[in-house]
């Protein structure tokens, strides 16, 4: 029994830093950068409804199954799945899922750090004054230069994978256990500086109204596809990070209460995230909710560059989102060097340095997409856009179907009962009933019609 308690890379600390890594991981670039233009290019209102719809009733029941398989095995994603598997006596293609989980992991690092290296570029943007006094039409200039400029995107992704190979080296307590418990407070404190800002200086009231008055009729399954893929992204569900996480987790912490916590800090950055950019947005000339991905790089300079402390607010905005996406990219990266550890004895600099150069050089085809090769399209998607839907809109739905049908149907009893000790029984019940039934059908059916809508209608 002793040996189930604790896997041979450690445990955190307490509650509290689960909570915090758990929190690190699933606010990112997700909440702060591709929430509020996926939810501004599908008309707001009902896009966020759908969104936290998703959140509440397959986000998070998935994410309980996947913090007690990892919590179970105490091993990298792959191994604690397939001891799962063993365990109950299940086929063992079950096992793929650990398998699938951690390739999306690869490809979602990949670019990831691409788009983290415009964060980095723009604190320096910002901060050295360039954007002062610019109109749309300049800012997108300028975010052009940046996208056009192959070398100069290298150079920030390279820097924002060595950021994450520091943290990871340092292993679960010393590494990802400290510094979640630093910038993750941090962030907070910022994001409500960046709040108090945009309510006095922004147009809350139209970005209130833009996010919560609903329109059902802008909603098409694709956008209900997206709001599901983007439930599953920021809560950094299905590609295994939580459940590596989860294999750090104490064994008294309560699983249900830890996670509702989580999903309500990441919702609630979002949605705080959404009110600062339109806020921002509303109140500047010339720049539309729609704009897609270069909503918070081009609209927002234009806002900091016509107020009074831009400079510094700004650059403040870019370092949050920099904390933020650094937080994550390390629950991408832990996952892997965890199963190299385990599995092929290696040492965690050589995993990391092995993973992350992986991830870096996969990149590359990301960062062309923006430039040389954004001509080349797959299916209709550049490099970039083919890995974004490819991992949040097919991947992680399709991992957190079977990770609700394994624990919901196969796991053994025994196992899910232990995890869930110190749970009411009725809260218990509850979960059980949506994970079996209602998260399945749902991430099934709104996959199906997300995909006909989208390619075939
Ligand atoms: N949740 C992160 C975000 O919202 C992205 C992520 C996905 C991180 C999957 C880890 C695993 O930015």
């Amino acid at each position: 029994m002793a040996l189930q308690q604790k896997g041979m890379h450690g445990t955190w600390v307490s509650r509290w830093t689960f909570i915090m890594a758990a929190t690190g991981s699933a606010v990112g670039l997700g909440n702060m950068w591709k929430f509020p233009y996926v939810a501004g290019s599908n008309g707001g209102g009902a896009f966020v409804l759908m969104y936290l719809a998703c959140i509440l009733l397959i986000g998070v029941p998935v994410m309980m199954a996947e913090v007690m398989i990892g919590r179970h095995g105490r091993k990298s994603p792959i191994n604690s799945m397939r001891d799962a598997v063993d365990d109950s006596g299940a086929d063992p293609r079950w096992g793929y899922v650990g398998w699938m989980g951690v390739a999306a992991g690869m490809l979602i690092l990949s670019f990831y750090a691409v788009i983290a290296g415009w964060a980095l570029d723009y604190i320096f943007e910002v901060a050295s004054g360039n954007l002062i006094g610019v109109n749309g039409a300049s800012a997108g200039a300028v975010f052009d230069q940046l996208l056009n400029d192959p070398g100069r995107l290298v150079l920030w992704q390279t820097v924002f994978m060595l950021l994450c190979v520091g943290v990871v080296v340092g292993g679960v307590k010393r590494g990802l256990g400290v510094a979640v418990e630093i910038l993750m407070p941090l962030l907070f404190v910022m994001m409500l500086i960046l709040l108090g800002f945009a309510v006095v200086k922004g147009n809350f009231s139209a970005a209130w109204a833009f996010l919560f008055s609903f329109n059902f009729e802008a909603l098409s399954w694709r956008a209900v596809l997206e709001a599901m893929g983007q439930a599953f992204f920021t809560l950094s569900i299905g590609m295994g990070a939580i459940m590596a996480y989860g294999a750090y987790m104490p064994q008294n912490a309560n699983i249900g209460k830890t996670i509702l916590v989580v999903a309500f800090f990441d919702s609630s950055v979002a949605i705080i995230s959404g009110l600062i950019i339109f806020s921002i947005v509303f109140a500047t000339q010339g720049v539309e909710p729609s704009a897609g991905p270069g909503l918070m790089f081009i609209s927002l300079p234009v806002a900091f560059g016509a107020m009074p402390g831009g400079v510094l607010i700004g650059s403040i905005f870019f370092v949050l989102v920099s904390i933020a996406a650094w937080s994550s990219a390390i629950s991408l990266l832990e996952p892997c060097v965890a199963w190299l550890i385990e599995t092929k004895n290696m040492g965690r600099i050589t995993a990391n340095l092995l993973l992350a150069g992986f991830a870096w050089l996969l990149g590359l085809g990301s960062v062309f997409s923006f430039n040389i090769w954004s001509e080349y399209k797959l299916a209709g998607f550049t490099f970039f856009d083919f890995l974004d839907f490819l991992t949040a809109n097919i991947m992680l739905p399709l991992s957190g179907l079977m990770i609700a049908l394994f624990v919901g149907f196969v796991m053994k009893e025994e196992a899910v009962n232990a995890e869930l000790e110190g749970t009411p029984s009725l809260v218990a019940e509850f979960w059980r009933t949506t994970l079996r039934y209602i998260a399945p059908v749902a991430i099934a059916a709104v996959f199906v019609m997300g995909i006909y809508d989208k390619f075939l209608s």
